[in-house]
């Protein structure tokens, strides 16, 4: 077996090799993906990866193991960690986090986990701060209470330092790199994207100063996409979830969100009322 970094005792497999994701991994990671039930495309995978490192896991050539680093200022997300079923429990996993962890450094790590990854990550430290609810299904029409028009990607300067107060995230680039290829939401105290994902739509981040202004964003989300797929990533706590299920987007799983290494944050007026998406915060 060939290993970038000392290998966990219980990896034996002599044909395991653990190396950087490239290019040419993508098709093995995206069947990986939806071997795993994820609803990933290639371009969900490429947007990911177009602000991430990470290691693959190899066996005879083929993807078996997959973990992706965001990095975001102070902040990165770990994400897109799988092992293939086939391979489970031998140790494949912490082996591939122990690598992403190298790659965040010395930044605040957080991540979205499942039911399969929490006993990997609690024992790696990362400790739970919330729960994120997966609400999707086909929209239906509605009329936001606040008015909301559409913005451009040279709004996303100003925008992405809302973000940031918001998450501690600080991603203008991946912002801008959404905008360009979806519908920008504004409203007077906050905004919203909205762009191609999956089984259909995404929308997220949602942006705002308060409930009132997030669900008319979420609303004019819905009455873009009446009739159509919509997943929306909501934070427990942010209060979102029942109005989701009045727009037809009902609950579909989630996960823990966890930290390690976790700062000090600086109060802000601005909070985060939906994931960009559980891999990228
Ligand atoms: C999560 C996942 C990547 C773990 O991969 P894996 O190769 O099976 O993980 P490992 O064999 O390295 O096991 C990791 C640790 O978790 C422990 N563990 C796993 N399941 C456990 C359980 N149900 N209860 C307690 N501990 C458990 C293992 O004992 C091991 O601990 P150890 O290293 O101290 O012995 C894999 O289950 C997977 O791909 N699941 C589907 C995709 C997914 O949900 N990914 C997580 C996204 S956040």
């Amino acid at each position: 077996m060939t290993v970038s970094k000392p290998e966990p005792a219980r990896l034996s497999q002599d044909d395991i090799q653990i190396t950087a994701f490239e290019a040419a991994h993508l098709d093995g990671a995206l069947r990986l993906s939806a071997e795993t039930g994820w609803p990933h495309r290639t371009e969900d995978w490429q947007l990911t990866l177009s602000v991430s490192k990470g290691v693959v896991a190899l066996l005879d050539g083929a993807v078996v193991g997959t973990a992706l680093c965001s990095t975001f200022g102070d902040v990165a997300t770990m994400n897109m960690i799988i092992v293939d079923a086939r391979m489970r429990g031998r140790g494949l996993g912490r082996a591939l986090m122990d690598q992403v962890i190298g790659l965040g450094g010395a930044r605040e790590l957080r991540l979205i986990a499942t039911a399969d990854g929490l006993p990997l990550y609690e024992k790696l430290g990362f400790v739970a701060y919330g729960e994120v609810h997966q609400q999707q299904g086909i929209a239906l029409n509605a009329t936001p209470e606040l008015p909301v028009h559409s913005g451009t990607a040279q709004d996303i300067a100003a925008l992405a330092a809302a973000d940031l107060q918001a998450s501690g995230l600080s991603r203008a680039g991946l912002l801008a790199n959404i905008a360009a290829q979806g519908d920008v939401l504004l409203c007077e105290n906050g905004f919203a994207l909205l762009r191609d994902f999956g089984r259909g739509r995404v929308l997220g981040p949602v942006v705002a100063q308060d409930v009132a202004s997030a669900a008319a964003l979420m609303t004019e989300a819905a009455r873009r996409c009446a009739g159509h797929f919509l997943r929306v990533d909501l934070p427990a706590d942010a209060g979102m979830s029942e109005k989701a299920t009045r727009l037809g987007l009902v609950a579909a799983g989630g996960g823990i969100a966890m930290k390690r290494a976790a700062r000090t944050r600086t109060p802000s007026d601005y909070k985060t009322f939906a994931l960009v998406s559980q891999a990228l915060g």
